[in-house]
């Protein structure tokens, strides 16, 4: 309709000079017609031009004079033809009323007041010229210039901007819009108009809907992003220099690969090379993930103020038996050259259900798995989840999540770990480390791994590691010449880094931000 009546209009005039009056004469909002110019000027059917003018609206006080009338004509009405004492006329208005109709009234020459307070009319009749003014503007005529200034001054109207257009015909004009067409269809083809079709043009800038659902969570992304880095082939000479070529030849990142097809290719290799855990099971026996890592029952982690133990099914009926008994051996009295811890291990003990509390317990069941076969090297890694029974703060929560990673192979050293967890914390972007001697039941020598944050400027522990131990080992079935290298890390404390959460509950639990679910970057550890 607005559409129809403004090129109709342009169809026998040159111009339509002022859109407002255009809308007015022909009983259309000015919205309206205002969204239909600016529509047909995008597509240079018209050519509009703006037009701004100073106009006057109401104040809301303004608007209630022109309805009730103004306060000197209400106060003037108030009063008998005999005067009124001021106490009394008081009473009889509104508060406001009377102390701004007082005022103008006296200003006006309407009343006087005499010396016992008496009010009285000094004329026989008003008009209420301000609520006549008002009404006008209020019915968009003008009213001149004094009256306004008064009005205004008084502050009953003041100034808004109104914007309209003036219009002519656009380079495209036509009496109709031809609608843009979005689709060519098959029948557009076999009738042949297509010829006569005007196709909508395509905006390579336009936005997609932001998605509903289905948003990744910051914790999801760096693990896919380090379950690529783990899965790289650490200190794995061929394939490190065939990245580095690559990286050299494309001046890009090993993770821009997939963009030139060379990245499918040294995905298979890496798996080949890094091979994923099983970490599908959250519940596991305490023998897993304590006795076989010669983890002593005695152990204070072994404590239920530590661990979360399983009520139902609270103990495990499936243990390799002969396996069990060389652990129990190993405990109690040592053998292969280690004393044992002496004392009476419980089988009770062993098969206590229990959340994981690292996944280390996976990595004891897998080096197991593969002592039973002819020996080959193996390089694993997994990132899951843990449980601790830990006091909920800042930085702790009661499950998180680990990445571990491990070789095995004959003739490995100290300065092996050290070499593969340079390799590895430089893909994340931290190529300053240093390590601390630790201690763990199942590794010697064992290190804390500290590594320097270029934000915070200082050191900041990031994980732990070791050479499994002998004890651990070699009751599995392992050779006596392989040995075990291994490392775990928390999956929090890089993405909280990256992200900038300095709260562990923003990040994870019934307490996380969904804003921030929603709305987080992609995860490009160590590229920033
Ligand atoms: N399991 C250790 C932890 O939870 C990490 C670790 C893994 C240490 C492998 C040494 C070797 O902290």
């Amino acid at each position: 309709m607005a559409e129809e009546a403004v090129l109709g209009f342009l169809e026998k005039n040159e111009e339509i000079p002022d859109s407002g009056h255009f809308a007015d004469e022909r009983g259309l909002s000015h919205d309206e017609i205002v969204n239909v110019i600016k529509s047909l000027n995008g597509f240079r059917l018209v050519d509009a031009q703006d037009i701004k003018k100073e106009k006057w609206v109401l104040s809301d006080e303004g608007a209630t004079y022109a309805a009730t009338g103004s306060p000197e004509f209400q106060l003037f009405l108030a009063i008998p033809e005999e005067g009124i004492s001021r106490e009394e006329l008081q009473r009889k208005l509104d508060a406001s009323v009377f102390k701004i109709g007082f005022q103008q009234g006296i200003k006006n020459k309407w009343i006087e007041m005499g010396k016992s307070q008496v009010v009285s009319r000094k004329v026989q009749k008003v008009d209420d010229k301000v609520k006549d003014l008002l009404l006008q503007i209020q019915g968009g005529k003008a009213i001149n210039r004094e009256d306004a200034d008064a009005l205004k001054r008084r502050k009953l109207i003041a100034p808004q901007t109104w914007k309209g257009y003036s219009v002519k015909k656009g380079p495209k004009y036509a009496p109709k819009r031809k609608k843009a067409v979005t689709d060519l269809t098959r029948d557009n083809l076999l009738r042949g108009d297509w010829k006569d079709l005007e196709f909508k043009e395509y905006n390579f800038l336009a936005k997609g809907l932001p998605p509903e659902g289905g948003h990744l969570h910051p914790l999801l992304k760096a693990r896919m992003y380090l379950l690529r880095t783990s899965s790289f082939p650490l200190n794995a000479p061929c394939i490190t220099n065939k990245v580095s070529v690559l990286k050299k030849c494309t001046k890009t990142s090993p993770d821009d690969f997939s963009s030139n097809g060379v990245w499918p290719v040294i995905i298979v290799i890496y798996i080949y090379v890094f091979e994923e855990m099983p970490t599908n099971n959250y519940v596991e026996s305490s023998f897993w993930n304590f006795d076989a890592l010669f983890q002593p029952q005695q152990h204070p982690a072994r404590d239920s103020h530590d661990t979360f133990f399983l009520q139902e099914p609270s103990t495990t009926k499936l243990l390799p038996e002969d396996y069990v008994e060389r652990v129990k051996q190993i405990h109690e009295s040592g053998g292969y050259d280690s004393r044992g811890y002496g004392y009476v291990w419980k089988r009770e003990e062993a098969n206590k259900n229990l959340l994981r509390t690292h996944t280390t317990a996976v990595s004891s069941r897998m080096l197991y798995l593969l002592a039973q076969q002819p020996f080959a090297p193996k390089r694993y890694y997994s990132i899951d989840r843990v449980f601790r029974n830990e006091a909920v703060d800042r930085t702790h929560l009661a499950e998180f999540h680990q990445i571990e990673g491990l070789i095995c192979d004959r003739g490995l050293s100290l300065g092996d770990l050290q070499g593969v967890l340079h390799d590895f914390f430089a893909r994340l972007g931290m190529s300053k480390l240093r390590f601390k001697p630790a201690y763990n039941p199942y590794t010697e020598p064992s290190m804390e791994i500290f590594g320097y944050h270029e934000g915070f400027k200082k050191w900041v522990e990031i994980g732990n590691s070791g050479m499994f131990r002998p004890e651990m080992l070699r009751p599995m079935g392992l050779p006596e010449d392989v040995q075990v290298i291994a490392w775990g890390l928390s999956l929090e404390r890089p993405t909280m880094i990256l992200y900038g959460i300095d709260n562990i509950r923003d990040l994870f639990g019934h307490k996380v931000n969904l804003d921030l679910i929603k709305s987080n970057p992609i995860c490009r550890l160590g590229l920033q």
